[in-house]
Formats: structure tokens, sequence, C-alpha cells
């Protein structure tokens, strides 16, 4: 397996002022790797466990155990989840077998992913009535056990499926949540799903390489003991403290100095690949809700953050360049490029008889999809745009794997630079109560009454 990270035209002398120099860089590698070193402390501690989630043998072989005794039963797996408990489900899918709509035609043995995350009802009913209640195995996955939205979605899907199924139902039915909380847990027990936990220590974000990710993709037909070997090779390389040899946290300290000494708020990930789009989906949440935090770990207000902004190329190119090569220079651009691809594309060899196509017959999609890259690459670093390259050899199971991790990685290493808590997301928690509260839960009086108050000062 083979990734590699290249910081290049973050460089002064590639970028002006708006670039790093090899003496920035200097200066804050001994940070960087002290921040390593804490967060090393604090997975050893048992504070954050995603590191040791690709060496979990026992938890895979169960997985397994379980899809190859359902396999040949269904032709739609049908998560039930939302934020981390889904977007590991699409990043793998999308990745391993192809973005939607170009996916191979689906069967038993080749059975789609259908991910509800969202409560929009146009989206939930049609997806119901595109999926075969006979023919689909359900996966709900919740963490908290609670999300107003997954249990929603979960109470229409498991009615459209005992209707169909009575009884046998629950046989269908899949629960991935935390052991001892929440109420899914229960829930799970005494309707006698099948039932996978997460370790306590995994936050949502960071769990695609638990039962929460590796459930879906079992059941979707992909090897996730190769996924789990790339993690953990991947792993083991992101604990070494030179950055030489370590991408994320080459990456993490390149990322941490042209954010915080040139400015760049915003994060563009910009991968060349329609298969690396659900995983620059996965990537935003995971870098939006670990770096954006009020608080650092001392409890002072910094307020910080760098929006991550998903872009893919080249069909980007005709949509967001112009903004990022005349607009603000408040951005970094990390490309996300994939060195072979499975098939080149040939583009077919006879002319056509104008100037203006008779380059491209010979050649192949793979090479131009390269060219784009690194002319937009050119063009952003003659505009003084600071951007960067992270490269895969190819796009199986265990680069992917590897992927996932070292970005999960260079996520943690950055939040111990910061002197925040990556793994906490007390941000989103308001929100949840509000809707708590709009909904009827029982106990909300409080965020009743403060919702009644803010209603109150809209009306003037
Ligand atoms: O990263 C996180 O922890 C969150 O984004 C959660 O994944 C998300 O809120 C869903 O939570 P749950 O799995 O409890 O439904």
């Amino acid at each position: 397996m083979s990734i590699r990270f290249d910081g290049t035209n973050l460089l002064d002398r590639m970028v002006g002022a708006h670039g790093i120099s090899p003496r920035d860089i200097a200066e804050g590698e001994p940070a960087a790797v002290a921040a390593l070193g804490r967060f090393h402390a604090r997975v050893e501690a048992g504070d954050y466990g995603f590191p040791h989630l690709p060496f979990d043998d026992a938890t895979v072989k169960e997985i397994r155990r379980y899809a190859d005794s359902v396999r040949g039963g269904f032709d739609t797996v049908c998560v039930v989840g939302i934020g981390g408990s889904a977007l590991g489900a699409w990043a793998l899918d999308c990745a391993l077998r192809g973005p939607h709509p170009v996916q191979p035609a689906f069967t038993v043995k080749n059975p789609r992913l259908v991910i509800l995350d969202n409560v929009d009802p146009s989206f939930v009913l049609g997806a119901l009535d595109s999926m075969n209640p006979k023919k689909t195995l359900v996966v709900v996955i919740a963490k908290s056990g609670a999300t107003a939205e997954t249990v929603a979605a979960f109470l229409i899907v498991r009615e459209w499926l005992e209707k169909a199924l009575g009884r046998k139902a629950s046989g269908r039915i899949v629960a991935v949540t935390s052991e001892n909380r929440g109420d899914l847990k229960p829930l799970a027990v005494r309707e006698g799903y099948t039932t996978f936990h997460l370790p306590e220590n995994v936050g949502g974000r960071f769990s695609v390489l638990s039962a929460v990710g590796l459930v879906p993709a079992a059941l979707a037909g992909f090897d996730i003991r190769k996924i789990c070997r790339g993690a953990a090779a991947m792993t083991s390389v992101c604990w070494k403290p030179e950055r030489a040899v370590n991408p994320a946290l080459d990456a993490a300290i390149h990322h941490w100095l042209v954010w915080t000494l040139r400015g760049k708020n915003i994060q563009v990930a910009f991968p060349y690949a329609n298969r690396l789009w659900g995983l620059a989906f996965w990537f935003r949440q995971l870098w939006a809700e670990s770096l954006g935090k009020k608080h650092d770990r001392a409890g002072n207000v910094v307020h910080v953050g760098q929006t991550p902004v998903a872009a893919l190329g080249t069909t980007d190119q005709h949509s967001q360049v112009q903004l990022y090569m005349e607009g603000p220079n408040d951005k970094v651009y990390s490309f996300w490029t994939v060195k072979k691809f499975a098939k080149p594309g040939r583009i077919p060899k006879g002319k056509v008889g104008f100037e203006s196509m008779d380059y491209l017959p010979g050649q192949t999609l793979e090479r131009l999809l390269d060219a784009e890259r690194r002319a937009t690459a050119a063009a952003l670093t003659e505009a003084s745009r600071p951007n960067c390259v992270y490269e895969v050899d190819k796009l199986d199971e265990e680069h992917v794997g590897g992927l996932l991790q070292l970005f999960e990685f260079q996520t943690a290493i950055l939040g111990e630079l910061l002197d925040i808590d990556a793994f906490d997301q007390e941000g989103v928690e308001l929100g949840k109560k509000f809707t708590f509260a709009l909904m009827g839960r029982k106990g909300q009086q409080e965020h009743v009454e403060r919702f009644q108050a803010y209603e109150r000062r809209r009306s003037g």
C-alpha cells in the first residue's frame, strides 16, 4: 500500500507570502511530534479508541461470520443512521464499488446500499418505494441510541418491514449501537435483532472502521479484512515521530502552519476521482466537527475551525475554480489523486478531422484527468494559492482503509496542535435539545421556554 502527501505547493518558494517556509516547518515540527506523543498517551490511557479498531480481529471475524450467514437472502442493505453513523458506509461503498448512479447492477450477490441519513419524507418514502421489503436487510446505526432522525426513520422502516414479513421482520434487522448507553440496545434485545457494538471511546466520525462502517461494508460484499489490513499498516506508520515517513504527521504540520500562520480558514478537499466523492463528504464531517471548537482544553474561548469544502475534479473546475483563482485568498486546496485507475478509459484512435478534437484520440481519460489536476494545481500556484496533494496508488480495500486512517490521524494531531478536544461535539447539542422540545420529548421544559423566548425575540 502506498499513499503519499506532497506539500511542495504550500511552500513560499511556490506561492510567495501565502506559503510557509522550510524554516516554519522545521520550527513547527517539534510541536507536532509532541502533539503526536500527547495523542499517543491519550490513546494508551484509553481515552480514544479509533487507532485500535483495525487490529480488532475478533470483531471483524464476528461481522464476517454474520454477513456470510445471511448472504444471498437480500439485494438491498438499508442503513438507517446519520452523521458518523452513515458517512463512513457511504465513503466505503462509493470508493470500492463506484459512485451512484454508475454502480454495477444490483443482485443478491451484489446488494445495493441505501443510506437513509435524512428525514426528508420524499427521500425516506421514496427509498421505501424503491426497495422490496422481502429482499432488504436493515441496519440501524446510532451510537447514542437516541438520535431523533435515526429513530424516526427506523420506526417507519420497521413498520414497512413488519407489514411485509410479520414476526420474521426482526430477523432482518441489525442494530449497531453502544453496549451500555441509549435505548436502541434494549430495543434490540427485546425484539431479538442481531446486534454489534462500537467501543465507547470511539466517536461517531471516527467509527468507520468499527461495526458502524464494517457491518454495511461486509453486507455489501467488501473484504473488510483488507480494509482493516490497509488501515492497520497506516496506523503503524502514523505513530512514527518522523514526518519523512509519516504522511499524517507531515500533512498535519503543513496544514496547521498554512492555516494558523497564513490565515487559510477554508480547506477544499478536491478529489480527482468520483470514487472519492463519498470520502470527501466523510472528511468534511471529520474536519468540521473535530476541529471547529469554541473552547481550548484549558477552557479559553478560542472559536477555532477551518471550514471544509468538498469539490470534485474535474467537474468543479467548471463551477468553483473561478472563485478559487480570483476570489479571496483564504483557502488551502488538498488534491486527492489516484495514480492508477482499474481501467484507463482509452479514447478511440480515429481522427475526427477538427484541430480542437484531434489531440485526444489514442490518449486516455486517466491521462486527461491527471493533466487537468496538474494544470489546476499549476494555475492555483501561479495565482499564489497554496495547494497540496494526497496520492494513492489505486482504489482498493487496503488503500481506502489506509486513507481513512491517515485522515483520522491527521485530524487528531491537528486537534492536539490546536489544544482542543477533537473528539467532542458540544456545538450540536443545543439544536438537538430544541428539536426535542419542538417534538414534545419529555423533560425538555427548559428548552421549550428558551425556544419560546427566541420566537418572541423574532416577532419583535
Ligand atoms: O461524530 C459524531 O459523534 C456525530 O456526528 C454522530 O455520528 C451523529 O450525531 C450521529 O450520532 P448517533 O450515532 O448517536 O446517532
